[in-house]
């Protein structure tokens, strides 16, 4: 099983260099909502998902499905447009595949980004979150089963997961912009219903900052890949304290989060120009 997905990363990977010899630096993620970020890039070339040996194809609504190379904020990068949940029906292997093929690509961080709730009284909808730790409930992990020392090893360690430095320089380029955002730690969940009050509220006393759907299994393949990585989060519905609670449809969330995509533009162009 480990063996062929080391194959399948290598099929795919054989495809793309068909396609384009362009050289990614950093890998983006594009979450809901916020796949606006890939048309500032000049494309070089772009690839369907769907030509791509065993790549997934997305299926949800605002998730296009193809990678975009080029340049952005001077660097070379190619962006996910369009990213797969759990709650698919994917397992949690064939989520991260991507994420395998950009290490394999060459490149030398990942910057991940989505939509989520907030759990933090004092982060507002529309509001950026670096996250700096995560808490990990998704019932499926994509490291399970035999390991493939060739992609990373059996135990990863998680404690170094997270750049707080680079954190740190992403709310400095945030305050400079007058941009609100903090630093948070991500629930992931696998959904796909939002969470009852009573839920919200356990996920706030247990640490949580923010809660959402996806992520977490991206992030574990990275540091199983020893990838470094940078997530964003844009918090698009308050969910804590209870009494802000409101009704919330996948059509608001969306909407709250292409307002606030380009701020998180801003964000990332500030740190691909100035620091990485
Ligand atoms: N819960 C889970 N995922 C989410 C939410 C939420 O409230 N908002 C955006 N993604």
């Amino acid at each position: 099983m480990s063996q062929l997905l080391f194959e399948h990363i290598h099929e795919a990977l054989q495809f793309i260099r068909t396609q384009t010899d362009f050289q990614p630096r950093y890998g983006i993620i594009l979450g809901t909502g916020l796949s606006g970020l890939a048309e500032e890039i000049e494309p070089v070339a772009e690839i369907d998902y769907k030509d791509i040996p065993h790549f997934p194809v997305s299926t949800v609504q605002s998730h296009k499905g193809k990678l975009v190379f080029g340049k952005l904020g001077g660097q070379p990068v190619v962006a996910m447009a369009g990213r797969f949940h759990y709650y698919e029906g994917y397992s949690a292997q064939q989520i991260t595949f991507p994420v395998r093929v950009l290490k394999y690509l060459g490149i030398e961080r990942l910057i991940i980004s989505n939509a989520a709730g907030s759990t933090n009284a004092n982060i507002e909808a529309g509001d950026i979150v670096f996250i700096r730790d995560h808490i990990n409930l998704q019932p499926e992990n994509p490291l399970r089963g035999p390991n493939d020392e060739r992609l990373g090893p059996r135990f990863p360690d998680m404690k170094y997961t997270y750049d707080r430095a680079l954190n740190a320089k992403g709310l400095e380029i945030a305050r400079r912009h007058g941009i609100r955002a903090h630093e948070g730690v991500y629930l992931g969940l696998q959904g796909p219903n939002l969470e009852t009050p009573a839920e919200y509220n356990f996920f706030h006393i247990i640490g949580a900052d923010l809660v959402g759907m996806s992520t977490v299994p991206e992030v574990l393949v990275a540091r199983h890949m020893e990838l470094p990585l940078l997530v964003m989060s844009v918090a698009t519905n308050k969910c804590y304290p209870i009494e802000e609670i409101r009704e919330t449809t996948v059509e608001e969330v969306i909407a709250v989060a292409q307002s606030a995509e380009p701020k998180m533009r801003q964000i990332v162009m500030g740190l691909l120009e100035e620091i990485l």
